[in-house]
């Protein structure tokens, strides 16, 4: 993120590397790289929005050490991003998550000082915990005393972090991007993404990829096993002008292509990269020859190793699939 006033463990949020996946798609005629945003401090690109969002405030005095209290809904990477940001500047952060969030990731919200507020009931109009965890978030900012909540879904400085993130991408490479393939939930990475293209008049195409059963691009609302990626509402942030393509990728094509990149890369990652790679692998086929292509990899697949990288979850839900990614031959 290259900023020169940040310190200590927060100055190491950005600069990520970008690898080469030349052993996942030995023949294309395409190169095709990921930005591996797993090396940030807390894992996950989310920790590019918390700085975003936070920092300027910080910096300002409206957030104040010891007395001001960040309230948030996310059940994953965003949260820790934010409990990484609040625990470095003595803030208090109270995190909206529902049942669907995994011990794992409480764990981790705990170890930074994190307060929980976890809610057990779905919306009962359409069985999604996001409303009523949304609805939450507002009584706590009503009732807490210097509470501030950043609103990831519509705050600008959200996708402003991944500005950022472009322009590393375009800094790494000594060839111009062809085509950007960017998971979406928020919109925050695609839409930071797109502004920096537009703005430096680059002729990038933009690829969003969204899961099967997320309401991001209109499509009918399903059940989804994947958390990270997808959305059971349209995000304010959402603007599918921004994107010149759209992949929506389901449940087990994530896990494929994340047991495949595993196998075949020796990268662990997590299921919307793995989405990010089933896309690619439907694309390349219609992409012309020599072009170069980037994956953003949102985070790692240490979170993700009681369902994708658990044999018996991935038995479970979708029978025996093994072949899928052992055949070398897919
Ligand atoms: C693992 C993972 N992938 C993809 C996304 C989507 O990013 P964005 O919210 O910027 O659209 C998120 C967002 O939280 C995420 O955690």
């Amino acid at each position: 993120m290259a900023d020169q006033g940040i310190e200590g463990i927060l100055s190491t949020v950005g600069n990520t590397p970008l690898v080469a996946l030349a052993r996942l798609f030995p023949d294309a005629s395409s190169r095709v790289f990921a930005k591996l945003e797993r090396f940030n401090p807390g894992g996950s690109i989310k920790d590019r929005s918390a700085l975003s969002m936070l920092l300027g405030r910080v910096r300002s005095g409206e957030l104040i050490p010891g007395v001001s209290v960040v309230v948030e809904s996310s059940s994953g990477n965003l949260a820790i991003g934010i409990a990484q940001l609040c625990r470095y500047f003595d803030l208090r952060f109270v995190c909206v998550v529902d049942a669907k969030t995994t011990k794992q990731n409480l764990a981790i919200l705990r170890a930074y000082g994190a307060e929980i507020e976890l809610i057990t009931q779905p919306d009962p109009e359409t069985g999604e915990y996001l409303p009523m965890r949304l609805r939450r978030v507002a009584e706590l900012v009503e009732a807490i005393p210097h509470a501030y909540n950043p609103n990831q879904y519509s705050n600008p400085l959200n996708p402003r972090a991944h500005r950022g993130t472009m322009a590393e991408i375009v800094g790494a490479l000594d060839r111009p991007v062809d085509y950007l393939f960017c998971s979406t939930s928020t919109f925050g990475t695609l839409r930071g993404c797109a502004e920096y293209i537009r703005a430096e008049g680059l002729k990038t195409r933009v690829v969003a990829v969204d899961a099967v059963g997320s309401m991001i691009f209109g499509q009918p609302p399903a059940v989804r096993l994947i958390p990270g990626h997808g959305a059971s509402v349209v995000p304010p942030l959402a603007d599918p002008a921004l994107a010149q393509d759209v992949v929506h990728v389901s449940d087990l094509e994530c896990v494929v292509a994340c047991r495949r990149l595993v196998d075949r890369e020796a990268i662990l990652a997590g299921g919307s990269s793995g989405a990010t790679v089933a896309a690619v692998g439907r694309r390349l086929e219609q992409i012309p020859d020599g072009s170069t292509c980037v994956l953003i990899f949102p985070d790692g697949g240490d979170r993700y190793l009681n369902t994708i990288y658990s044999d018996p979850w991935v038995t479970t839900h979708f029978g025996e699939v093994s072949h899928l990614w052992k055949d070398r031959r897919c």
